[in-house]
């Protein structure tokens, strides 16, 4: 199995997402939009089967849903959460309903055996940041599905469909001046570029998994966690 990840360069600074898995020669996209790039990846395998999923209804996740499937022939898999859609003999996906951005929002929990490998995250969570609730979402239900992922194994790699690292950076270090992880981050990030992280990396910079940290703050003093997460949602719509 080989995860396929790229920047599309889209004005909404999206990334394309794909598995192959050699021994069933099968080709799975998740959200396609930069369908050229996608034909290039395909091209360097002899995938026999396309599959299309999907992690939300937003026109720039399902835009290019029709173009795909037709030149592909490709097969739209409707998924369902907890369910387990299985790869070759050793890896399978798990769908997770994590509403909050939307309602339904599907992640895809991409697993070895019982090991976790990585997670197709979409519009819920993106380095140093979370997604917004300004398109048929509810804030109250992004904190339950953050706080889920927040407690899946650290060693997990995000995949999440936009880089908005940068500006993100600059938010949590506006929260969080003293971080020094955040100012690093910043500096491989200009220095660097975009470098993919796991969910243990994102606790030591990404304010909306570091509520108990947040909570010693003066600003969010006598305040629970979940009203750390809202006003940090609100803060940053604002920001
Ligand atoms: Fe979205």
């Amino acid at each position: 199995m080989k995860i396929f990840s790229f920047y599309t360069n889209s004005p909404l600074r999206n990334f394309n997402h794909c598995i192959y898995c050699q021994s069933t020669d099968s080709f799975y996209v998740f959200d396609p939009l930069d369908l050229k790039k996608i034909e290039e990846l395909i091209n360097t395998t002899s995938a026999k089967s396309i599959y299309l999923l999907n992690t939300h209804n937003h026109y720039d996740h399902i835009g290019q849903n029709d173009d795909f499937i037709s030149l592909y022939n490709a097969t739209k898999i409707d998924v369902y959460d907890q369910q387990e859609i299985y790869l070759d003999n050793d890896h399978y996906l798990k769908v997770i309903n994590t509403p909050g951005h939307i309602n339904p929002h599907y992640c895809y929990l991409i697993r070895k055996k019982s090991e976790n490998v990585g997670l197709i995250c979409g519009d819920t969570i993106f380095n140093s940041g979370v997604g917004n609730c300004k398109n048929g979402g509810d804030v109250e239900q992004l904190y339950e599905s953050i706080q889920y992922i927040y407690n899946l194994d650290d060693e997990i790699t995000l995949y999440p469909s936009h880089d908005y690292f940068e500006t993100n950076l600059l938010f949590s270090l506006s929260i969080e001046p003293q971080n020094t992880h955040i100012s690093k981050e910043l500096d491989k990030y200009n220095t660097y570029g975009y470098s993919y992280k796991k969910i243990g990396d994102e606790k030591l910079y990404n304010p909306f998994l570091r509520l108990e940290q947040l909570q010693k703050l003066a600003q969010f003093n006598n305040m629970s966690k979940k009203q750390i997460f809202i006003k940090l949602r609100s803060l940053r719509d604002n920001w």
